[in-house]
């Protein structure tokens, strides 16, 4: 019978307020927006990368190993050049061999030790990005989805392919020369402090100076980088939509437009880029001229030292070397700060988007083959707060086996509803059922495997044409190859030069409209789930192969419980049920007959449609 179904509604508005049943939808996370809190110190964010490199801790220490022997070699440098001095030159003490046998041997020391520093690290820092991406790349095969529409595939593209190896190199580089050089300046300075420990005091006084600079620099830098992140992506999603929209593009003669478009968004990340070099810039020559100033004075007293005679010409030597020897290492690690705030805030995005990205939340109940039986009680789903509800307090029970047909007009949330049934996006109220266990409740590897989706935009892989039907699973191809004679598209595979295994390309992109969909509902058909979503799964064939395939779905359709959606109308004439939906409500229900008789909704569509 058919039935107005105002009533359902009514009776599901006195329990608008109270708590959801269902969870309410995860507030999108904001990977991209710049941090509100103060940064946490720079060590602090620095230890969240070892987790990554506990695996490659042997390869670490290598690094290690290798920095403090070069750091070593440093001052025998100096020591060496003021022994010669003294006795080599003043005394004559010294045998000639020995003279080569010390440089070259030093020198060997000092270039094996560099290589295997820079080895250990590289091979550390290649397995941690392998690791980050790993992670990342599993956070985001379980991320909910409400990720999939906050990000771009460009900006994700960027985190974990670019971000993560430019971070992870980057940041190895900065950490090997703040490891490497912080020890030869120890090195040195302990060296100068037996020379001269006076003087070694007025160099150390540059120390805190330049901590101050790096400080004030380094805050800068950090916000310059967040921002260069989020135009970098800007930047590759317009390129990522004129790869997929070329044709548009020309069609409207939109090149200027887009080039401009193109332009000022690389240009952005030019601009920025400038920036953060003058930033970064500023520190060297700030604290270049006060090592100059702390060189003037110390030799100038070193002078007046040696004047009054307690020290050697070899000692002042020795001493002016391994302070100049100094400078390279005090100005690679005033120039590693930019380098390390860099590359910790390129790691950093892919650590945040695995930690806050929310993870989707599944139960524990199982079944391995449901029987069907669906029902909403009054289901809302609002996709923002701002629109009306696409689903609006709505009520259904779909028996198991029972083939339902779902009409109305375009924009009617019927795409919304039945995306609710596999948990592609959660309800703010109301609880769906399947064979009467909500679907919170189920585990939802299980849950998946009870529908078969033929959705409105067919998505397929670039991959052969049986990986596309057999997908996640290793089917036999002989269940394949009957898969897609049932949808009619045997006879066409077989005639292609590589059969089941030709390449379709991009998104199915070198396969006809018609083609893709047949694909689409062989790959359905495959599945052979319990729970049958077909939407607007016939809409793109012609005539003839829609009958078929119909004939093929009716087939499929026997013993499972099937929910239709389609504009045209002649296809779900054999629905046991027909919905009429509108503004996210159910408006009428009954048999075709009965909802032809009723006069309402779905005889209005009807008569449009067949009127000649
Ligand atoms: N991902 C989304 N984010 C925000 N709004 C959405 C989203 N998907 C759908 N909507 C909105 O929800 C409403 C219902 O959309 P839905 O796709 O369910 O309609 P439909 O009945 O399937 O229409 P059609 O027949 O054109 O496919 C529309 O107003 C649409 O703008
Ligand atoms: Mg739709």
């Amino acid at each position: 019978m058919a039935l107005p179904l105002g009533t359902s509604a009514a009776l599901c508005r006195p329990t608008d307020n109270p708590t959801p049943n269902v969870r309410p939808p995860t507030p999108p996370p904001q990977p991209h927006a710049f941090p509100t809190a103060p940064t946490p110190p720079f060590l602090q964010r620095l230890t969240r990368l070892l987790p990554y490199l506990r695996d490659s801790r042997a390869g670490l220490l290598v690094a290690l190993a290798g920095a403090a022997l070069t750091a070593a070699t440093e001052p025998a440098i100096p020591w060496l050049l003021g022994k010669l001095l003294d006795q080599g030159f003043a005394g004559g003490s010294i045998p000639l061999w020995m003279v080569p046998a010390a440089i070259i041997g030093l020198f060997f020391v000092r270039s094996m030790s560099g290589f295997i520093a820079q080895y250990g690290l590289a091979w550390t820092a290649n397995r941690a990005v392998l690791k980050l991406r790993e992670n990342m790349f599993a956070q985001l095969l379980k991320s909910a989805p409400a990720v999939f529409s906050q990000q771009t595939a460009s900006g994700m593209t960027n985190t974990l392919v670019y971000e993560a190896q430019a971070g992870v190199t980057i940041l190895s580089s900065s950490v090997l020369t703040l490891v490497r050089d912080s020890l030869v300046l120890l090195a040195l300075l302990v060296y100068l402090f037996t020379l001269n420990w006076q003087l070694t005091l007025i160099v150390a006084l540059l120390f805190p100076a330049v901590a101050l600079v790096i400080r004030a620099l380094g805050k800068r830098l950090h916000r310059l980088t967040l921002e260069g992140q989020k135009a970098t992506d800007d930047r590759a999603y317009t390129v990522e939509e004129n790869m997929l929209a070329w044709r548009i593009v020309r069609l409207h003669g939109a090149e200027a437009q887009q080039g401009k478009r193109f332009f000022g968004r690389a240009d952005r990340v030019r601009q920025l880029m400038m920036k953060a070099v003058v930033a970064g810039g500023t520190m060297t020559p700030v604290t270049q001229m006060l090592a100059a100033c702390a060189l003037s004075v110390v030799i100038v007293i070193a002078l007046w030292q040696s004047r009054s005679g307690t020290s050697t010409v070899g000692d002042f030597v020795a001493f002016v070397t391994a302070m100049l020897q100094l400078v390279a290492p005090a100005k690679h690690l005033s120039d590693v700060m930019a380098s390390l705030t860099r590359g910790l805030a390129a790691v950093e995005r892919g650590l945040d988007f695995i930690a806050t990205s929310p993870a989707e939340q599944g139960g524990t109940h199982t079944a391995e083959r449901a029987r069907g039986e669906i029902v909403l009680s009054c289901v809302s789903l609002r996709y923002r707060d701002d629109t009306a509800a696409a689903v609006d307090d709505l009520s259904l029970h779909v028996r198991a086996g029972e083939t339902v047909a779902l009409v109305g007009p375009s924009g009617a949330g019927k795409s919304s509803l039945v995306n609710l049934l596999p948990r592609f996006v959660d309800p703010g109220s109301g609880i769906i059922s399947l064979d009467g266990v909500p679907l919170a409740e189920w585990n939802l590897l299980a849950l998946r495997r009870q529908f078969a989706l033929v959705s409105q935009d067919v998505v397929l892989f670039n991959d052969t044409v049986a990986a596309n039907v057999a997908l996640g699973t290793d089917m036999p191809r002989e269940a394949v190859r009957d898969a897609l004679r049932a949808a009619s598209l045997l006879d066409f595979v077989d005639s292609l030069p590589q059969g089941l295994d030709t390449l379709i390309g991009h998104n199915g992109n070198q396969l006809s409209g018609g083609q893709r969909q047949r694909l689409a509902i062989a790959r359905a058909i495959a599945k052979d789930a319990p729970i049958l979503i077909l939407d607007e799964a016939t809409s793109a064939l012609d005539s003839e192969s829609e009958r078929a395939v119909q004939a093929a779905l009716e087939r499929l359709m026997q013993g499972r419980t099937t929910l239709v959606i389609a504009h045209r109308l002649s296809t779900i004439e054999h629905a046991d049920r027909v919905l009429a939906m509108d503004a996210g409500r159910l408006v009428e229900q009954g048999t075709h007959a009965e909802l032809l008789a009723a006069g309402g909704l779905y005889a209005r569509l009807h008569a449009m449609q067949f009127r000649t």
